[in-house]
């Protein structure tokens, strides 16, 4: 860690807190706290949202983009997320982290998938993350879930499938579809999946998914009426260049350091002034 990094981090109102636990997730989002989540690929970055107070750090394949500069995740492989999991690890003091699994490391047989867990929960991670609804995907979720290890799912917009689903296209529009996604959410819930996140769904949909749902729903462009809301940090930062999606914010406008604007993000989704109606969808 270098001395701009630390003099960061001191200089702010770090708030010191034990490590977040699944038990904890659960009951901030019972209790109607909104969880807030950020993607992560360092350690510098991991210690500034860990002492802005993200509760959830997700070393998200997004990195295929934000850092390696593909136009998709899929060339994204388990070495590269481990590698960027133990970068994480190595910065977080309480964060939750969540690895995610990348395309092709998940999709031959829950032993497979077991086998792509492991690497990243050894790496450091204490969760991960694989995206589909589909009956495959409960099955593998029941399998990893069944042998320990907590499992966050990932529906709606799926990125790793961003070919087959024909672009980055809003999920879940008709009324069938919205159903569709309920069903898979119920059945992932059903078979263990102790989170999921939703991506670029109608705020409509969000809503009925979080109301059908125990388990926290972390929404990205899936509205206000969801249990928490994840972005990439690339995007909240402002690093991000051209045309980005209206459910993203700049956090770091009108602020003056890096950990000003997380703290923002932080503060903004816990007081409910994000996501505001405009970033959301209609169906
Ligand atoms: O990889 C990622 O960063 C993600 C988020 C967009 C939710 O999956």
């Amino acid at each position: 860690m270098s001395g701009y990094a630390n003099a960061a981090v001191t200089a702010s109102a770090a708030v010191a807190r034990k490590p977040v636990t699944l038990h904890q997730i659960r009951e901030l989002a019972a209790a109607g706290e909104k969880l807030t989540m950020l993607t992560c690929y360092d350690a510098t970055f991991a210690k500034l949202h860990d002492t802005a107070g993200v509760e959830l750090l997700l070393v998200g394949d997004s990195l295929g983009m934000t850092v390696q500069g593909a136009t998709t995740t899929v060339p994204v492989t388990l070495e590269h997320m481990a590698y960027h999991v133990r970068c994480v690890a190595a910065g977080n003091a309480t964060a939750w982290v969540i690895g995610d699994l990348p395309y092709g490391t998940y999709h031959e047989s829950a032993a497979h998938a077991y086998a792509s867990a492991r690497t990243l929960m050894q790496a450091g991670a204490h969760m991960v993350k694989l995206e589909g609804g589909a009956a495959w995907a409960v099955d593998t979720v029941k399998f990893l879930t069944e042998r320990g290890v907590p499992v966050c799912a990932h529906i709606g917009l799926t990125p790793q499938t961003v070919h087959a689903l024909g672009g980055w296209r809003i999920q879940g529009r008709s009324e069938g579809a919205a159903a569709n996604l309920v069903a898979q959410g119920k059945a992932l819930e059903a078979a263990g999946a102790a989170m999921i996140v939703v991506e670029l769904v109608p705020s409509a949909v969000g809503k009925l998914l979080a109301e059908a749902l125990t388990i926290p729903v972390i929404g990205i462009g899936a509205g206000k009426d969801v249990d928490g809301q994840v972005l990439v940090m690339h995007d909240m930062l402002g690093f991000t260049t051209g045309k980005l999606p209206r459910f993203v914010k700049n956090f770091a406008q009108g602020t003056e350091s890096t950990f000003g604007a997380i703290s923002a993000y932080v503060a903004a989704v816990k007081g409910g002034s994000f996501p505001e109606t405009q970033h959301g969808y209609d169906a």
